[in-house]
């Protein structure tokens, strides 16, 4: 009897090790195989974790077409390669951005289409556009910006977004790339067949993510506790009201184990994901989250100018993904930061050069 084999691409960034090892020791019997270009900082120290616990690696670029020519069926793909910073597509880097998170979408999903792979899809709340989401209607509490009861727009409540939110305007060069590949992989559904599930995920953290100032900012924020240097409060007034939920990351393979052992349920379906208003956070909570756990108080500059393309709080509504499935997350934001300063204490010397650069 030949078992599950499972193809991770990004399998070396924070989602993609992550998910690769928790299902490698849950399904010891799964063949696992994590494609990477080792393009994000810290990914290669992913390889002899992956290594030692039986996950295959393969040095591949999913720009590349030849990279995808692999010579063995995969049940199941799922797709964790991207350029995940929002600010990398406003420079730069635009083009990677468009290459990867667009082109190499379709590539990976040529090879489903070859071989019958089915696709899960870690998408983006960013699919969201930015001018929106600024104008949800909400208050200025204490510590945070609460979304009040009154809104005009579709697909918003004090729940948080949910999948009816309005998708017209700019949302983002990463967001768009994200929300075009959704609407390939509804194509290559009708016409070749393939089978998917997407996730339209939050902010997403724990242990093992490269914080870095454009991405990633619950490691950043613990990781500047943690080497007792200042944080920052852009925009809104400089007061760090901005809200975000915060998914953890073994709630997220909670969700892709049900979906992989489930995937009739979810066939077709296109989710919001995330940590929800129980596990949401501001800036300025966050800060004295961190404070509180890692015993270090640091100063909290403000920066009045808004960043492009930021926005004051976004939180998941998870009604539609909880009823289909049964999934919610279980895990805190003081989970979250708790794990990811146990993380960072643990492998200090390691980390420093990329987390405290
Ligand atoms: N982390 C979050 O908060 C979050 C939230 C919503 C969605 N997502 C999505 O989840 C996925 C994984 O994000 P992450 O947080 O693990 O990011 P990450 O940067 O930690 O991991 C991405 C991995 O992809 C690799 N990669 C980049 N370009 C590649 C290419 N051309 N070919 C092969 N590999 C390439 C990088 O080296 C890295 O290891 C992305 O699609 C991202 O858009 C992440």
């Amino acid at each position: 009897m030949t078992s599950t084999s499972i193809l991770i691409t990004g399998g070396c960034g924070f989602i993609g090790s992550n998910l690769s090892l928790l299902l490698k020791e849950k399904y010891p019997a799964y063949r696992l195989v994590a494609l990477d270009n080792l393009k994000r900082r810290g990914s290669e120290l992913n390889i002899p974790r992956l290594k030692e616990a039986g996950v295959e690696f393969i040095h591949g670029d999913i720009r590349n077409p030849e990279d995808l020519q692999l010579d063995y069926k995969f049940d199941f793909i799922i797709d964790a390669a991207a350029e995940p910073s929002v600010m990398a597509g406003t420079g730069p880097a635009l083009s990677y951005v468009i290459n990867t998170n667009l082109n190499g979408t379709i590539n990976t999903l040529e090879l489903a289409a070859r071989t019958g792979a089915k696709f899960i899809f870690l998408s983006t709340s960013r699919v969201y556009p930015i001018s929106c989401l600024e104008h949800i209607n909400y208050t200025e509490g204490e510590t945070r910006f609460e979304i009040s009861g009154n809104q005009s727009l579709a697909g918003i409540s004090t729940r948080g977004i949910s999948e009816a939110f309005p998708l017209d305007k700019a949302r983002s060069v990463y967001g768009t790339t994200k929300l075009a590949s959704e609407l390939i992989i509804e194509e290559f559904r009708e016409f070749f067949d393939v089978q998917y599930v997407i996730n339209r995920c939050g902010v997403i953290a724990g242990p093992y993510q490269m914080g870095k100032v454009d991405q990633g900012v619950i490691t950043l924020w613990v990781a500047r506790h943690f080497w007792k240097r200042d944080v920052a409060y852009f925009g809104y007034g400089g007061t760090g009201k901005q809200v975000r939920d915060a998914l953890h990351i073994l709630d997220l393979f909670d969700l892709v184990d049900y979906e992989l052992h489930h995937f009739d349920k979810v066939n077709g379906c296109t989710f919001n994901a995330g940590g929800g208003l129980a596990s949401s956070v501001s800036l300025q909570e966050l800060t004295g989250i961190c404070a509180g756990i890692t015993g270090n108080k640091v100063g909290a500059s403000a920066v009045m100018e808004n960043r492009k393309g930021d926005i004051p709080l976004y939180i998941t509504d998870n009604t539609k993904i909880t009823s289909h499935t049964g999934w919610q997350p279980m895990r805190s934001v003081n989970d979250i930061i708790t794990d990811t300063f146990n993380w960072i204490r643990k492998n200090e010397q390691q980390l420093k050069p990329i987390l405290n650069a």
